[in-house]
C-alpha cells in the first residue's frame, strides 16, 4: 500500500457502526475489574488469556467472550470499559460511534439494567464534543423471544439513552424470524432496528432480517452476493451493510483477507462500510481494519473516500449533522 492511501485510511474522520463494547475489553481491563471486584478468572494472567484467543468459528469466540464479560459488575465498570473504547476509537478519527450492547449478558448474571446502561451512556455523554455515540441494545438470539421481550420492558425506563434495537450472539439455527414480534414491537416503539445476518449463516437469513425484522442495516452480511436478486435489493433499497474484516477472519468466514469481497461489495454498489465488531479479540481496532484490508486487496483512494462517506451515510444521524461529516470527508480528501 503506498503511503498516501495509509494516510488517508488513518487520518480520514469516519463513523463506527459495528463494535460490541463488551468485545472492546482488552485483557489488562478484564484483570482490573476481576482484581477490583473479587473475581476470579479462570486463567491466570493475561498473557494465558491472550493465548485462548485461537477461535474456530463464531460459538468458540463467543464462549471467551461472555467469559471475558463477566468481570463486570458495576455502573464504574461499564463506564470504564465504554471510555477506554472512545479514547481508542478517537485515536483512529472516529468522529461517531454506534455502540452495541448486549444487557442480557449481564442481567442474567444478576447485573441492574439500570448499571449497563447509565454506565456505558455517561462515558459516552463524557466523550462528547470529541467523539459522538448512539447506543443500540442488543438481544441475544440464542435466547428465546420472550426474554427478549422482558428485555426490552427492563429497558425502556431508560429509553431515552439508546436508539437502536440489534440481534446478535450465535447465528445457525437462530434465524431471523424467532424475533419478529419483538422487533415489531420496537420498530412501534419508534427505535431503530439492526440485526447481525449472513455472517455464518446464509443469504436467506439477510432476506428475513429484511421481510421478517424490517432491518434498516445488515451487520456483516457478507454471504449477500451468493444471491444476486438479494444483492440487487440490497443496493436499490440502499440498506447498509457494517462489514468486519479482521473478525471474519479470525471466526474463519474467510480463509484470508485476499479472499474478502468487501471492494466487491463496494463495487456492486451496495452502502458497505469497514468495522472493528471485537477489536480486542480480533487484532484490531477500526483503523487496523481499514489497513489490513487495503494490505491485502488493492484499493483506492477513491475507495478509501467512499468507504468513509459510507460510514456515515449509514448512520442513524440527523440529515443537517450527516451532511456537515460528509463535507468534512470531502474536505479531507481534497486536501490530500
Ligand atoms: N457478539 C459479539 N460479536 C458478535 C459477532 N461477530 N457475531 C454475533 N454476535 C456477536
Ligand atoms: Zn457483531
Amino acid at each position: 500500500m503506498n503511503d498516501a492511501l495509509r494516510y488517508a485510511l488513518q487520518h480520514m474522520p469516519k463513523a463506527e457502526l459495528h463494535i460490541h463494547i463488551e468485545g472492546s475489553l482488552e485483557p489488562e481491563l478484564i484483570f482490573a475489574l476481576a482484581q477490583r471486584n473479587n473475581f476470579t478468572l479462570p486463567y491466570t494472567s493475561v498473557q494465558q488469556l491472550r493465548a485462548a484467543y485461537a477461535f474456530i468459528d463464531l460459538q468458540s469466540f463467543l464462549d471467551i467472550y461472555y467469559a471475558g464479560a463477566s468481570v463486570l459488575q458495576t455502573e464504574q465498570d461499564f463506564f470504564d470499559m465504554t471510555i477506554a473504547y472512545l479514547q481508542r476509537a478517537q485515536a483512529d478519527h472516529v468522529r461517531h460511534t454506534e455502540i452495541f450492547f448486549d444487557p442480557q449478558t449481564h442481567t442474567a448474571r444478576g447485573v441492574p439494567m439500570a448499571s449497563v446502561i447509565n454506565g456505558i451512556h455517561r462515558a459516552c455523554l463524557a466523550a462528547q464534543p470529541n467523539i459522538s455515540a448512539s447506543l443500540i441494545l442488543c438481544f441475544l438470539r440464542h435466547l428465546s423471544e420472550q426474554d427478549a421481550f422482558e428485555t426490552l420492558k427492563q429497558a425502556l425506563p431508560y429509553r431515552e439513552k439508546f436508539i437502536g434495537i440489534g440481534l446478535d450472539s450465535a447465528e445457525l439455527g437462530n434465524p431471523p424470524e424467532k424475533f419478529a414480534r419483538v422487533f415489531t414491537r420496537c420498530k412501534d416503539l419508534g427505535f431503530h432496528v439492526v440485526a447481525h445476518a449472513g455472517e455464518e449463516g446464509p443469504p436467506e437469513y439477510i432476506v428475513s432480517a429484511l421481510d421478517a425484522l424490517h432491518a434498516e442495516r445488515v451487520d456483516h452480511g457478507v454471504r449477500c452476493l451468493e444471491d444476486p436478486e438479494l444483492t440487487q435489493r440490497l443496493v436499490n433499497n440502499k440498506i447498509p451493510l457494517t462489514v468486519c474484516p479482521l473478525s471474519n477472519l479470525k471466526l474463519r468466514v474467510v480463509e484470508n483477507l485476499n479472499d474478502h469481497n468487501i471492494l466487491q461489495l463496494l463495487d456492486a454498489g451496495i452502502v458497505a462500510t469497514i468495522n472493528s465488531d471485537d477489536p480486542a479479540y480480533f487484532g484490531g481496532y477500526i483503523n487496523d481494519n481499514f489497513i489490513a484490508v487495503a494490505d491485502a486487496l488493492s484499493m483506492s483512494l477513491q475507495q478509501a473516500k467512499q468507504l468513509a462517506r459510507n460510514s456515515f451515510i449509514a448512520a442513524f444521524l440527523h440529515d443537517e449533522t450527516r451532511q456537515q461529516y460528509l463535507n468534512e470527508v470531502d474536505e479531507f480528501f481534497n486536501s490530500l
